[in-house]
C-alpha cells in the first residue's frame, strides 16, 4: 500500500504517531494551536439560565468563568484576578452578583467590571477600571450547551459546527435537563479516550451487551468540516453478523413494556421490534409527555453520535442526551479528565409550568430510551461527582456499564503508546472517523 491509500472515499490516510499522545512538547503546543483556537463545550446552558448564575470551566492550566450578568447577558471571562493573578472563583457553579477575589478582596460585578478595590487610594498609579476588568472571551449558547472560544479570529460557532446544527436541533436538547454530572480522572491522553468514541471496531470485543440492542455492522459514518463526525446506529435490533435469536433479548424488554408491547408477540420475528417501537412512540409519545414531532421514525428507535472536534462526544436519543468531554491535564500528557453530563427530556407538561431544575425521580417517569445505562435518581440538579479511574475499576463508581468497560481498557492503551515498540496507529475503514479527526488535529497543529 502506498502513502496515497485512502481509508474511505472521504478520508485520506495520514500518520497518527505516538508523539501526539505522550509528548509534553506536543501537549504544550496544543494549548496555543488547538485549545486556543477551537470552539469548546464549556458546560450546560441550564446552569447559567438566570441572572447571577455562573459556572467554572477548567481547561488546565486555563480556567474560564461563564456568567449570566444581572442584565441577563451571557459572558465568559478568564477566571483570574487582575490584581496579582489569583484564581478568582474556586467553586464549580452557583449564583453570585459579585465575584470577590480570595486574596486581597478585589471585587468584580458579574458582567466582569471591577467594582471594589480595598484601599484604592494607595494605588498611586490609579485604578484604570476599563483595563482591569475581567478579560473576556467569545461565548455562545446553543444546543443546551454553552460554548466558548479564545480566538477572536476563529469562525463563528455556526460556521464551525456547520450542518450539525440542523441535525441536532430536532432532538430539542434545550428542553432537556441534567440528571448526572460526573468527572473521571483518567490515566490516558485526552485524545486517546476521544479516539475510543471514534470507532465501533472495539464494540463487539468489549461491549457484548450492545449486540442484543444495536446493529453496529450496518452503522453509517459521516465526516464533516473542522474534524467533526457522525455515526448512525440502528437500535432495538440485534447485531446482523450473529444468528437472529427467536426471542426478544432482555435488553429490550423494559422499553417495550413501557410502550405496551408484549415481548412474546415477537417470538420468531425479533427484527420487527424496531419498526413497532417507532410506531408505538409516535402513537404514545404525547400521552407520555414527549414531543416527537420534529424527529424521523428512525430517530425514534436508533442512536446517533456526534464527535465534535476537538473533545466532545454528543450521544442523542429522543429522551436522553449525553455530553461526554475530555479535557487535558495541566502538566501530564498521560492524564486527562473525562466528563459525562447526562440530560433527560422534560415532559412537555413540566415545560409549561416553567420548571427549571426540579426533575421527577426517574422511576416515576416514562422511560422509553434504551436504558442500558441509568444510574441517577435525577430529582434535582445533580452534584458534580469527581473520582479516579481506580474507583471505576474497583466498582465503587460507575459512569454506566458501557463507559466503565471503555475505562477499564484505556489505561493500558496509554501505557502501550509509551512503549518504544509502538510507532503509529494502523487503522481500518471502520476507524475512518478517527482518521478524519486526526487529519484536522494536524491542520490545527500545523497552522
Ligand atoms: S490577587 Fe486578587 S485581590 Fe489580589
Ligand atoms: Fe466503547
Amino acid at each position: 500500500m502506498s502513502e496515497a491509500r485512502i481509508l474511505s472515499d472521504q478520508v485520506p490516510y495520514s500518520r497518527i504517531t505516538a508523539e501526539r499522545y505522550v509528548s509534553r512538547d506536543y501537549m504544550e503546543r496544543e494549548r496555543e494551536r488547538l485549545w486556543g483556537k477551537a470552539w469548546l463545550v464549556a458546560g450546560c446552558a441550564q446552569d447559567v439560565a438566570d441572572p447571577g448564575d455562573f459556572f467554572v470551566f477548567d481547561l488546565e492550566p486555563e480556567s474560564i468563568l461563564v456568567s449570566r450578568s444581572e442584565a441577563g447577558e451571557l459572558r465568559a471571562f478568564f477566571n483570574v484576578c487582575q490584581h496579582r493573578g489569583a484564581r478568582l472563583v474556586g467553586s464549580d457553579l452557583g449564583s453570585m452578583e459579585k465575584y470577590t477575589c480570595p486574596y486581597h478582596g478585589w471585587t468584580y460585578n458579574n458582567d466582569g467590571s471591577l467594582c471594589h478595590v480595598p484601599d484604592k487610594n494607595r494605588f498611586n498609579r490609579g485604578i484604570p477600571e476599563e483595563q482591569l476588568k475581567l478579560p473576556e472571551l467569545r461565548v455562545a449558547d446553543w444546543g443546551g450547551m454553552i460554548w466558548v472560544c479564545m480566538d477572536d479570529q476563529a469562525p463563528s460557532l455556526e460556521e464551525f459546527l456547520g450542518p450539525i446544527i440542523e441535525m441536532i436541533e430536532p432532538f430539542r436538547p434545550h428542553d432537556m435537563r441534567l440528571v448526572e454530572d460526573q468527572t473521571c480522572r483518567l490515566e490516558c491522553n485526552w485524545k486517546a479516550v476521544f479516539d475510543n468514541f471514534g470507532e465501533l471496531y472495539h464494540v463487539e470485543h468489549i461491549h457484548p451487551q450492545h449486540e442484543l440492542i444495536f446493529d453496529c455492522p450496518t452503522s453509517t459514518a459521516e465526516h464533516f468540516d473542522y474534524g467533526h463526525t457522525r455515526v448512525l446506529i440502528d437500535g432495538f435490533t440485534v447485531n446482523s453478523r450473529l444468528p437472529i435469536p427467536d426471542e426478544v433479548p432482555p435488553t429490550q424488554w423494559a422499553q417495550m413494556e413501557t410502550l405496551g408491547m408484549d415481548k412474546d408477540d415477537y417470538q420468531g420475528r425479533v427484527l420487527d421490534v424496531r419498526r413497532d417501537i417507532q410506531i408505538k412512540k409516535r402513537e404514545l409519545g404525547p400521552a407520555l409527555g414527549y414531543n416527537y414531532d420534529l424527529l424521523s421514525d428512525e430517530q425514534l428507535s436508533d442512536i446517533v453520535q456526534y464527535n465534535v472536534f476537538p473533545n466532545a462526544v454528543l450521544v442523542l436519543q429522543p429522551e436522553e442526551f449525553w455530553i461526554l468531554r475530555s479535557r487535558p491535564h495541566a502538566t501530564d500528557p498521560n492524564k486527562c479528565y473525562w466528563d459525562k453530563f447526562a440530560l433527560r427530556m422534560l415532559p412537555d407538561v413540566e415545560l409549561q409550568k416553567g420548571a427549571k431544575v426540579e426533575f421527577p425521580p426517574l422511576q416515576n417517569r416514562a422511560n422509553v430510551s434504551f436504558n442500558l445505562d441509568q444510574n441517577s435518581d435525577g430529582t434535582i440538579r445533580p452534584e458534580h461527582d469527581e473520582f479516579d479511574q481506580e474507583a471505576i475499576i474497583a466498582g465503587e463508581k460507575t459512569m454506566t456499564i458501557t463507559l466503565d468497560q471503555d475505562i477499564h481498557l484505556i489505561r493500558d492503551v496509554q501505557k502501550g503508546m509509551q512503549s518504544r515498540g509502538f510507532r503509529e496507529a494502523w487503522l481500518n475503514e471502520d476507524e475512518s472517523r478517527v482518521q478524519h479527526y486526526h487529519t484536522w488535529i494536524d491542520r490545527y497543529m500545523e497552522d
